[in-house]
Formats: structure tokens, C-alpha cells, sequence
């Protein structure tokens, strides 16, 4: 996935900032990346698999970005503490966290083991909670700054074959109105981004190996880019939202409001 689209913001935005992205190396969190990188963000990135994190280093490097990772499982907390010290050290400050680092397969409920409910709630939950508890503690509670979860618009519906992450993202929604609220006096907004149908993802590729063309999956007529989730990122993280915190936006060409879903083109 390369498919930055021009950017409305100035690319100095982020000077001097530092942005630690979880699962970083792939899909979505690499555009995330990419994108807060072009605007002046140093960029740390944390996911289990440290080819997928070295070559992502290296793209971002060939672009020009200042980008280094750590290799840990966000389900871990003592390996998240030990790559929050390791950025830290290499960088000296976090900025922006955008907790991305997502599992996902889709499965009915029926079919969804005790231990695949749990791997899912894991990562997206518990993870959320583990790093950004890591972050605040050992930088943020000190310094303030902006912390960004990737949800899912799934919340006030039912999800089929997603009933493990929508009831982990539902938890991360959660959690970004909570930590909002707790933090706010610390200075740091807390915020998320739910994605629609983003194109050339492994969930999008996981799921149209079970469902059936649904179409181009908003009222658009179009599925999103990567770079429509980072450029949301970006916005939260910069001055303009300044007085914007709990929120989540859903990104997905109208997709979660319709809800007829009638197709009905121009009428
Ligand atoms: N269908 C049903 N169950 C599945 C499954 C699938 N496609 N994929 C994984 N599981 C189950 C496993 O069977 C296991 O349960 P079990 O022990 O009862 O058999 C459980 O989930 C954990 O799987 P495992 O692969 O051992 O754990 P893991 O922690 O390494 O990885 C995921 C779990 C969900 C993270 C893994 O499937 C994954 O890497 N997904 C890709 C990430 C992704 O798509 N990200 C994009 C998010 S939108």
C-alpha cells in the first residue's frame, strides 16, 4: 500500500515531534507512518514480525523520514515498557501514539474459539490500554501530547463476523472517552479514527476471501485509502483540533450512516 494522496496540511506540521505507531510496519499503520513522517515526525514503530518492521524502516528511510522500530507483542506489557524506554533513548520524547496494532480474521461467533476471542481482545483492548498506560506513565503524563486509537465503526451495530473486534473496539471507544477525560488535565487529547472499507489492507483481503463483493462499500461509490485514515490522524494530531478530544470519527465515506443501504445512486 503506496497510496499517499496530496496533503492539505503543512508539511512542517509535525516538526520536532516524535510519533510511535503500533503495528506500524504494515497496511494502515504504515500509511499512518509515512503520512506523520512527511510532515516532520521522527517515527518509532512497534510490531511482533522484525523483517516486516526493517523493511518498513528502510522504505520510510528511502523517502526521507527519520524511522526506527522495536520489536515487541502490545498483549505484553513488559516488552511494551522495555520499547517505550527504547524510543525514548533513541528519541528523547513521544509525541503522537497511534495505537493501530490490530488482529483480526473474520469468523462467526459459533466459530470463534474461547482463545481466538481472547487473541483479538487482546491485542486491540488490552494493547490500547498496555501502551497507552506506557506512554503516559514514562512521557505524556509529564509532557502532554496526542494519543490516537484506530477503531472500527462498529459500535451501535452488530458486526457479523467481527464479534471479537467489535466488542474490542467498542472497548477501545471506550476507552478513548475515559482516557479523554482522565488525561485532558495532563494535556493530551485523546482521539480515534474508525475506518470503513480501506482498500489493499490484510482485513480487507481476509474478508473477500469469505464475503462476496458488497460493492464499492460506501455512498461515495468508492472504498478509502490508507492515506484517508493517516490524514485523519494527522488532523487530530495537529493545532486545528485543538479543542477536540474524546471523539471518534468514523472515516468511511458515509458508509456507517447508511442505514438502508439502498444504493440508490442519485436520486
Ligand atoms: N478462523 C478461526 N480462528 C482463528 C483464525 C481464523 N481465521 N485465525 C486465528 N484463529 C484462532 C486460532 O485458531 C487460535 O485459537 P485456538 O487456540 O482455539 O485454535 C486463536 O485464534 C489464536 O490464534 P494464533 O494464531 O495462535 O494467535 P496469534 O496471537 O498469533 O494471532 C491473530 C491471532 C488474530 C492476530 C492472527 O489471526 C493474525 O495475525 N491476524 C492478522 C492480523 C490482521 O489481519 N490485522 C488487520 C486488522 S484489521
Amino acid at each position: 500500500m503506496n497510496d499517499t494522496t496530496p496533503s492539505s496540511f503543512r508539511p512542517d506540521l509535525l516538526a520536532g515531534q516524535v510519533a510511535f505507531v503500533t503495528g506500524g510496519a504494515t497496511g494502515i499503520g504504515k500509511e499512518i507512518c509515512r503520512v506523520l513522517g512527511r510532515h516532520g515526525a521522527r517515527i518509532a514503530m512497534l510490531s511482533r514480525r522484525e523483517e516486516k518492521l526493517k523493511a518498513a524502516v528502510e522504505e520510510l528511510q528511502r523517502e526521507g523520514i527519520e524511522a526506527h522500530y522495536a520489536v515487541g507483542d502490545v498483549r505484553e506489557p513488559q516488552a511494551v515498557e522495555a520499547a517505550v524506554r527504547d524510543i525514548l533513548a533513541r528519541f528523547g520524547r513521544i509525541d503522537i501514539l497511534v495505537n493501530n496494532a490490530a488482529g483480526n480474521f473474520p469468523a462467526p461467533m459459533s466459530q470463534i474459539s474461547p482463545n481466538g476471542f481472547r487473541a483479538v481482545v487482546a491485542i486491540d483492548l488490552l494493547g490500547t490500554y498496555n501502551v497507552s498506560r506506557a506512554v503516559f506513565d514514562a512521557w505524556q503524563r509529564e509532557h502532554g501530547g496526542n494519543i490516537v486509537n484506530i477503531s472500527a465503526p462498529f459500535e451501535l451495530k452488530g458486526a457479523a463476523l467481527q464479534a471479537h473486534v467489535a466488542a474490542a473496539k467498542a472497548g477501545v471507544d471506550s476507552l478513548t472517552r475515559t482516557c479523554a477525560v482522565e488525561w485532558g488535565p495532563y494535556g493530551i487529547r485523546v482521539n480515534a479514527v474508525a475506518p470503513g472499507q480501506i482498500e489493499h489492507t490484510e482485513g480487507m483481503q481476509r474478508f473477500a476471501a469469505v464475503v462476496e463483493d458488497s460493492g464499492p462499500g460506501s455512498p461515495l461509490g468508492i472504498a478509502g485509502h490508507g492515506s484517508d485514515i493517516a490524514h485523519a490522524v494527522l488532523f487530530f494530531c495537529s493545532p486545528a483540533a485543538r479543542f477536540i478530544s474524546g471523539q471518534v470519527i468514523a472515516v468511511d465515506g458515509a458508509a456507517t450512516v447508511d442505514q438502508l443501504k439502498l444504493g440508490l445512486g442519485r436520486i
